[in-house]
């Protein structure tokens, strides 16, 4: 292929110059033209022979929506110098060549481009709705062809089954080609017009740098144009757009939302989307098959199969719902009869045969909700113990459970949408519970007859269960479910039975007969039964509620209720943001572009106020989980007694002082009991100045100590910060021993001592200035500096500068301390260090706010003036039990060396991805302290890169944190209880997000695109 041939032709033909670079196409020659006026431009050189029509058609078209539609991503055409738009040119061997020239739009195809979020499939949709409104009236004699690829003329697929050898896939592709037939005659009565009919994931082109909201830049190659029902465009572009989407029903949701808010779709027309979408699936792979037959040595054909048999194969995609789905999804009725039973059912409220000889109007409302119960205590396992008391304290009288409430006690892994513990999961209850004494007599609230009867005798299943069919008098059917019977119903009953209207047709079983509950019906009312059967969800994904709302309505009318009594509405989180907005500091921050609320918590998972889980990989203060049953019980048994302070006696007070001592030097002999780290850090600073009579600290750069004034005074990561209060001159900053970044790296054999040796200027100046040296306090591993492991021996050589200079040497082991580190209780046993004060805080409380500090008996003696030192809460008698109850949990449960196994697990782990991927700079920590930092391509901090790793895997439900001066340090810091699936969670999930950063560099040019598939489309 000789570019500068054709490159030789563009002046003379449109009068412009530039250097070409081939494209793929398949039987024609794209160019992309890097222009010498500074445009880029693709050149297409139709291949000899090729009819004019099909590419006046495209030229045609093009014109006609940038007419009707000028917004929309489409390429113009430039003319020649001639006037026309279509030359013909002489190709080398001095045949005849139609050519156009056509602007080369920018972004990268949709293929290539991660995640495929659904803010953007949603804007595809409503690029691809908005193209087939311009597109109306578009009128070609070229759009009336006769192809394969036309989806009315899909049906020859049905003839070539036979090429499927494979009899499963084959009976598969015979389904599909089947349920095409039955709906062909919709399809033929729907109106004609000119389609894209190709929006393939290679002719979307996609532009947005990282964390910015992308953009559909490009809809191209309009070469398989052609006459059909617009809703064939919608099918072929979600033919594509579900393959190998993690959830693929909300992609193709997204498109037809996107669709239906730009051209307006009938329902008819939203039936027709999932059989024409698995049609063009089955034409595709149906296609390659033959292909793969006559060229059988190339093996791309079977290789670009497999993404759509793995759709098509996917049993967890659920066909049968996908009408209701995508008509709820643009706000219809999930039926043709939904609104008419809607009707009915509210005209006969307050008429229906009471479900039990009761008025349930004077019933009570329980709430099992994630909010506000306690239900289960282990939100991952739900015993048969707690399950046959659920409900206890609404109990044992009568009282009813909400439609439309997300809980917790769904906990088995059936109700998981994924693998993990924080995977989606189920929690929405679709129908409401009628808790009353188990053999209570239930009477059908209407006629109907029995559509399935049953006893599931599964682990906490329904046990009896029958669902009776109704029907209005329109003749619109609809069912009602009654779960957790006493299963004798089935030997009474069977499908097909008329059930008159108040007839008494079961009773309520008990906890050996009803799955394992306390005794209650599960009264559920559906519109429609396509896509469950028999065997309907009784609770929902709380993502998925657009849909069940619909399918499964609240059964209020059905028990002559009132609707909101039975409807659960959750904490509302936009208004708790608007409070929060209202009566708090905008430095109150919050984590998060889209923040989370989180209701309740268990070991290292956490849940928000639907019941969506969250793996904590962040949160350290939570040391032994969060909820754990022993701090829970140390703190009600403490309260029940009295709780009060260390004016008095109290055993403890010295039992947790004899258990922290345990754990440090013999040196240490005196503890202070105080309230939180910076009260810990505050009294260690006034320790240090009575034992020296000094006043200077030296401290690295970035440390952080605490919120009070002399806290901020020592905590450069806040003092220095624009608008911070700036350095005191009484503290002086050394540089942070961070060998990764530092002025000494860690190829440098001698930089513990280098960076130690910055410490004697500062020692020098404190002299000078006449403040003296009343010691040195440092984060032993700085955290908020970005999770560094200073070189070893680096605090042992600190110190013993600090203690020549006269001065008091302060651990903070507020983030190191307890076991997180694995190796060692404490980062100062690393460094072989051996400091005058450890302060501990977060961790040790477990979330009961406690700090703690340690010293030597001369220290203390210097402090001990004759004034008294009193915090009132500090050393509370309910502190100390948590406080010991925590390093006894860390002992009892092993929790060390959990986080040194884990943490070596995680540090490989992360290894493999710093080899991986470009942007991961760095991989430290120690245990379960661990930092990733990221960089961009230059090798800059990668600020952005970090903040959108975070948020991405928010969206993943992974709570991680983000540090550093400039904030691209990621940090994972989970509570010692993770287990390996976890970090399994966090190493797949990283490594997915990783991928989706790619090459970033904000200082660089956006990157080259070329991708450009373009034929003519003439096979
Ligand atoms: C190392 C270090 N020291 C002290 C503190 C202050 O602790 P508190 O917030 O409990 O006052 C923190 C808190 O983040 C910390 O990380």
């Amino acid at each position: 292929m000789n570019l500068d041939f054709w490159a030789d032709t563009l002046p003379r033909t449109w009068g412009i110059s530039g250097k070409l670079t081939r494209l793929d196409g398949e039987y024609d020659l794209n160019f992309l033209v890097e222009a010498t006026n500074g445009k880029d431009y693709v050149l297409k050189v139709m291949r000899a022979g090729c009819a004019a029509d099909l590419v006046d058609m495209q030229i045609n078209a093009l014109a006609h929506i940038s007419e009707t539609a000028p917004g929309l991503p489409f390429p113009k055409v430039f003319p020649s110098l001639g006037g026309t738009s279509l030359p013909e040119l002489t190709d080398e061997e001095g045949q005849a060549r139609l050519a156009w020239l056509q602007e080369r739009l920018p972004g990268d195809c949709y293929a290539k481009v991660t995640p495929k979020s659904q803010s953007l499939i949603l804007k595809l949709g409503r690029v691809l709705g908005a193209t087939d409104r311009a597109l109306k009236n578009f009128r070609h004699d070229g759009l009336h062809r006769d192809f394969k690829w036309d989806l009315m003329q899909a049906g020859w697929v049905g003839d070539e089954l036979t090429a499927i050898t494979d009899p499963h896939r084959q009976g598969l592709l015979r389904e599909i080609a089947n349920a095409f037939t039955a709906v062909k005659p919709t399809l033929e009565s729907l109106p004609k017009q000119a389609i894209h009919n190709d929006a393939n994931d290679y002719n979307i082109l996609i532009d947005g740098d990282l964390g910015e909201a992308k953009q559909v830049t490009g809809l191209i190659d309009l070469g398989d144009m052609c006459a059909a029902p617009r809703v064939c465009d919608l099918a072929i572009a979600g033919a594509y757009v579900v393959l190998d989407h993690p959830n693929p029903e909300a992609a193709l949701v997204a498109l037809v939302q996107g669709y239906h808010a730009a051209a307006r779709l009938s329902p008819q027309e939203i039936d027709l989307i999932w059989p024409l979408l698995q049609m063009r699936l089955a034409v595709s792979v149906v296609n390659s098959t033959l292909m793969a037959i006559e060229n059988p040595e190339d093996p791309y054909v079977t290789i670009s199969q497999a993404p759509a048999w793995r759709f098509l194969e996917n049993p967890a995609v659920n066909g049968g719902l996908m009408s209701a789905r995508l008509r709820a999804a643009c706000y219809m009725p999930v039926t043709d009869g939904a609104d008419r039973i809607h009707a009915y059912l509210n005209a006969h409220r307050g008429e229906f045969a009471p479900l039990f000889d009761r008025d349930l109007n004077d019933v009570p409302m329980g709430s099992l909700s994630v909010e506000n119960s306690t239900w289960p205590q282990n939100p991952f396992h739900m015993p048969l113990s707690e399950a046959a008391q659920v409900g206890a304290e609404f109990g044992p009288d009568w009282w009813m459970g909400y439609y439309n409430e997300p809980r917790l006690i769904y906990a088995e892994p059936g109700f998981r949408k994924g693998p993990w513990k924080a995977s989606d999961r189920r929690t929405v209850h679709l129908a409401v519970d009628v808790f009353a004494p188990a053999g209570s007599l239930l009477h059908a609230p209407l006629s109907g007859r029995v559509e399935a009867i049953e006893n599931r005798t599964g682990h906490l299943d329904y046990g009896g269960v029958v669902i009776l069919h109704h029907e209005t008098p329109e003749g619109d059917p609809f069912y009602t479910l009654y779960g957790h019977l006493d299963p004798e119903v089935c030997d009474r009953l069977k499908p097909g039975d008329p059930v008159a209207q108040g007839a008494t047709f079961c009773r309520l079983g008990d906890a050996t007969q009803n799955g394992g509950w306390a005794p209650h019906v599960h009264f559920q009312l559906a519109l429609t039964t396509d896509g469950m059967q028999n065997d309907w969800p009784g609770v929902g994904d709380p993502d998925e509620m657009y849909l069940w709302h619909g399918v499964c309505p609240n059964p209020a009318a059905l028990l002559n209720l009132p609707e909101d009594k039975v409807y659960y509405q959750p904490v509302n989180k936009d208004e708790i943001l608007q409070g929060r907005h209202d009566h708090f500091g905008g430095n109150l921050s919050l984590t998060y572009d889209d923040p989370v609320m989180l209701v309740r918590g268990w070991k290292h998972h956490m849940f928000d106020e639907w019941g969506r889980p969250y793996l904590d990989a962040y949160n350290n203060v939570p040391h032994v989980g969060h909820a754990h049953p022993r701090i829970q019980a140390v703190a009600a048994d403490q309260l029940k007694r009295m709780n009060s302070n260390t004016r008095y006696l109290h055993p403890a007070q010295t039992a947790f002082a004899d258990k922290i001592m345990s754990k440090l030097p013999e040196q240490f002999e005196v503890c202070f009991f105080v309230n939180s780290g910076t009260e810990a850090n505050e009294l260690a600073l006034r320790l240090a100045r009575a034992h020296t009579g000094a006043k200077g600290m030296v401290t690295p750069d970035h440390g952080y100590h605490g919120n009070t004034n002399a806290a901020v005074a020592i905590s450069a990561y806040k003092f220095n910060k624009p608008g911070g209060i700036g350095q005191a001159d009484w503290v002086e900053l050394v540089e942070v021993a961070d060998d990764y970044r530092g002025s000494f790296k860690r190829d440098d054999p001698d930089r513990a001592q280098k960076y130690a040796d910055l410490v004697d200027p500062a020692i020098a100046t404190l002299q000078e200035k006449g403040h003296g040296v009343a010691g040195f306090i440092a984060e032993t591993f700085p955290s908020v500096g970005g999770q560094i492991i200073p070189p070893k021996g680096y605090l042992a050589a600190v110190y013993e500068k600090i203690h020549a200079a006269g001065g008091v040497c302060i651990a903070d082991e507020v983030q190191t301390g307890l076991g997180r580190l694995g190796d060692h209780y404490f980062g100062f046993e690393h460094q072989g260090a051996l400091p005058d004060i450890v302060v501990m805080g977060k961790p040790i409380g477990n979330g009961h706010p406690l700090g703690v500090l340690v010293t030597t008996k001369a220290i203390a003696e210097s402090f001990d003036n004759g004034i008294e030192f009193f915090s009132t809460f500090g050393g509370s008698t309910l502190s100390c039990r948590i406080g010991k109850e925590v390093l006894d949990i860390v002992d009892d449960e092993g929790l060390q060396d959990n986080a040194r196994e884990m943490g070596n697990i995680l540090i490989s782990g992360l290894k493999e991805l710093e080899t991986e991927f470009g942007c991961v700079g760095d991989v430290r920590g120690m245990g379960l302290f661990l930092g990733l930092e990221l960089i961009n391509s230059d090798g800059s901090e990668g600020t952005e890169i970090c903040k959108y790793v975070k948020n991405r895997m928010r969206d993943h439900r992974i709570l991680i944190g983000s540090e550093g001066p400039k904030d691209n340090i990621l940090k994972i810091r989970p509570p010692l209880t993770i287990e390996q699936e976890d970090v399994e969670m966090i190493l797949i999930t990283l490594r997915a997000i990783l991928g989706e950063v790619g090459e970033f560099s904000p200082a660089a040019p956006v990157p080259d695109h070329h991708h450009h598939h373009a034929g003519c489309g003439c096979s």
